[in-house]
């Protein structure tokens, strides 16, 4: 910005207030005005549509995945994506905290007196860039993997009815919350249990059983899951043996 163009921008801005209201109280009395209708419409919104609230909190349950709202969506997939597992604080607390510190600094770092977007190359650049970050996040984060399904290729040498008992293992396996300590393929997390990804090639099928009976905490037990429906363990445990 130039000496000419600084004085004409003065100017302009000497009438401006000259002709202007001050803000308060009629700036103040708008934003009140609006705030106001806003808060009426959600009232109104949460006694017409209701508010979903999801299913009944279970404190017992020991398989439970939690998912995040959705605009926590580009947080959780960047903590899906870091698997370091020391990056993981700079990543989710670091990054974003860094990012809110730079915009309070902004006026002081930012001097210039341009307010065009096209005359603030940096600027425009860097919030195009943070906004399409977070928005790709986002998607991915939404369209991630259910936590409780297990996307796997079943083994080539599999048919007929071992087949269908493996398809039919795999459901189970996702659905009893396993996943929640334990990696499968590319499903789950890493911890607090082990890897199963090869479990066949350390435990055969009846110590896996055993274990699902009789395991060490923090991993619940699966022994009512037998008794109360023996067909989905023995679909789980044949899952498991052919993880080689
Ligand atoms: C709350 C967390 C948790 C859940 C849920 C869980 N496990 Fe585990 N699991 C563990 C931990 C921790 C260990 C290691 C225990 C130990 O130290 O021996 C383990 C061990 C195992 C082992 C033995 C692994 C080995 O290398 O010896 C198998 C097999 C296993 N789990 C299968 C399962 C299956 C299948 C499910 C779901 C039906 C499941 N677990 C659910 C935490 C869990």
């Amino acid at each position: 910005m130039n000496r000419k163009e600084k004085e004409e921008y003065l100017r302009e801005y000497g009438q401006l207030k000259a002709e202007g209201e001050p803000f308060f109280p009629y700036a103040v009395a708008h934003d009140g005005i609006i705030a106001v209708v806003i808060m009426a419409i959600i009232i109104v919104m949460s006694l017409v549509l209701g508010a979903e609230l999801g299913p009944k909190a279970d404190p017992t349950s020991t398989t439970y995945v939690p998912r995040p709202e959705w605009y926590f969506f580009f947080l959780f997939e960047l903590l899906r994506i870091i698997k370091p597992p020391q990056l993981v604080p700079l990543a989710t607390i670091g990054v974003p905290t860094i990012g809110i510190i730079l915009l309070m600094l902004l006026p002081f770092l930012d001097r210039g007196a341009e307010r065009h977007p096209l005359k603030r190359p940096i600027a425009t650049t860097t919030g195009i860039l943070v906004i399409f970050a977070m928005g790709y996040l986002t998607f991915m984060g939404a369209s991630a993997g259910s936590p409780n399904e297990i996307e796997m290729k079943a083994p080539a040498a599999l048919a007929g009815p071992a087949l269908v008992e493996w398809e039919k293992g795999r459901i189970v396996v996702g659905q009893s919350g396993c996943l929640a300590c334990h990696k499968i393929g590319e499903n789950g997390n890493d911890g607090p249990g082990p890897q199963l990804t090869h479990i066949a090639s350390k435990l055969p099928e009846a110590a896996i059983a055993q274990t699902l009976r009789n395991p060490t905490a923090p991993m619940p037990s699966f022994k009512n899951l037998q008794t109360e429906s023996p067909e989905k363990f023995k679909a789980m445990v044949s899952f498991l043996g052919q993880l080689n």
